[in-house]
């Protein structure tokens, strides 16, 4: 076999982003401006979303949807430990308390059945995560949410393009957020977009992400009235224009750019459906459309003779970049020490860690690529299964 050299991730940019960007510059507004307001209206227009606010990434929207909800200290936020920090740390921010629920064997999103357990006097909201790109089980979810009057908050960063069963990702949840960050199904460079059908909270949110202030400089910028007040301790999480262009650059070809992610986890699935006794593939079930952020495979541990680790070196030594996603929230040293749980609190989650690995899955991949690793696998499991 031929070596490649594959990595976990590569981006790259055509036209469409240039011209945007470009132009920006050329205006002389750079900060948040026009390309910004046509960016949150192309997201309202993507997810069906009646309101939209863009800001500086992800985090920031999570912080500010939970601010704008006013959950804060004394409350508690019910999420999944499977997830980026960022979903817990924005909880955090708030002063609220996140608390745990196990995950789905199947999907890796957190489990609904699970979640009426932990609903006490305190729990304001639900926060779930659509891991890799693929839905939570929002009729499920709702069901608590209804009943407890609990805000359920999407945390979207992997499943812009995505839908439950037939609904659009950011037109289910009270508010979805998603991540622009680089590596995500659009970029711009470190970006978001808050989503709700709530004049209300989006309008509260806007004027949070810039200092509280009750007029922002584009506007101030086009002239009349130079006054404003600052009428809350607000935060400086707005999205600058450039951010704004680039992100309207991708959209123009995002789906070309989420078709070619579902070819290429098509490829994959076929590929590898012979090797299911020593891998499981990832789930896509239901009448939802996943949005393949991330394609996680996941290892049976007893049909291997190495583990999980060192899977993931031999394919590198292959030239297979990839990844873990995710180390459970609770593992990191810093949610240990403010945090009482432990790892056995969470069977799903602790067994999934255990035994996923990311491949490679981005636009710019080819199916040729993507016959590599499976044929990388294949051959590890040759060389390694039993
Ligand atoms: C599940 C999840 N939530 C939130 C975030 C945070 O997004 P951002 O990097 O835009 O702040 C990420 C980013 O990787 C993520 O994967």
């Amino acid at each position: 076999m031929k070596l490649l050299k594959i990595p976990f991730f590569r981006l790259s940019f055509t036209s469409a982003e240039r011209k945007e960007v470009l132009d920006t510059v050329n205006s002389g507004w750079v900060t948040t401006g026009p390309k910004v307001e046509r960016l949150e209206g192309e997201i309202r227009k993507l997810t069906g979303a009646k309101y939209a606010a863009a800001v500086s990434s992800g985090t920031a929207g999570l912080h500010l949807a939970l601010a704008s909800y006013n959950i804060g200290r004394g409350d508690e936020v019910i999420t999944t430990p499977y997830t980026m920090s960022a979903t817990v740390q924005a909880i955090l921010y708030t002063g609220a308390k996140p608390v745990f629920v196990d995950i789905d064997p199947h999907s890796l999103n957190i489990d609904p059945t699970a979640v009426e357990s932990k609903v006490s006097k305190k729990t304001r909201a639900i926060v779930t995560v659509d891991i890799a790109g693929c839905p939570a089980d929002y009729d499920a979810l709702r069901k608590p949410a209804r009943k407890h009057n609990l805000r359920l908050i999407d945390d979207a960063a992997h499943s812009l393009g995505a839908d439950f069963n037939g609904r659009p990702i950011g037109s289910i949840a009270d508010a979805t957020v998603f991540s622009f960050y680089s590596t995500k199904n659009i970029t711009t460079g470190e970006g978001g977009m808050v989503v709700s059908d709530s004049k209300t909270l989006i309008n509260r949110i806007r004027h949070l992400l810039l200092h509280g202030m009750t007029s922002s400089g584009y506007k101030r910028y086009q002239g009349g009235n130079w006054k404003y007040d600052v009428t809350d301790l607000g935060y400086k999480y707005n999205m600058s224009d450039l951010a704004g262009a680039l992100g309207l650059g991708q959209l123009t070809r995002f789906d070309k750019l989420q078709n070619k992610r579902r070819r290429l986890a098509a490829r994959y699935l076929k590929k590898l459906a012979n090797l299911t006794d020593y891998i499981e593939l990832p789930y896509c079930g239901g009448r939802s459309a996943h949005a393949w952020h991330l394609f996680i495979i996941k290892m049976h541990p007893r049909r291997w003779k190495i583990g999980r680790n060192r899977l993931i070196r031999e394919l590198d030594r292959l030239g297979v970049g990839c990844g873990v996603h995710f180390i459970p929230v609770y593992r990191f040293s810093y949610f240990r020490k403010i945090m009482k749980y432990k790892p056995s609190d969470f069977r799903v989650c602790e067994d999934t860690f255990k035994r996923v690995i990311s491949v490679p899955l981005y636009p710019d991949l080819t199916f040729h690529e993507v016959d590599y690793v499976c044929d990388a696998i294949r051959w590890l499991i040759y060389r390694h299964g039993r």
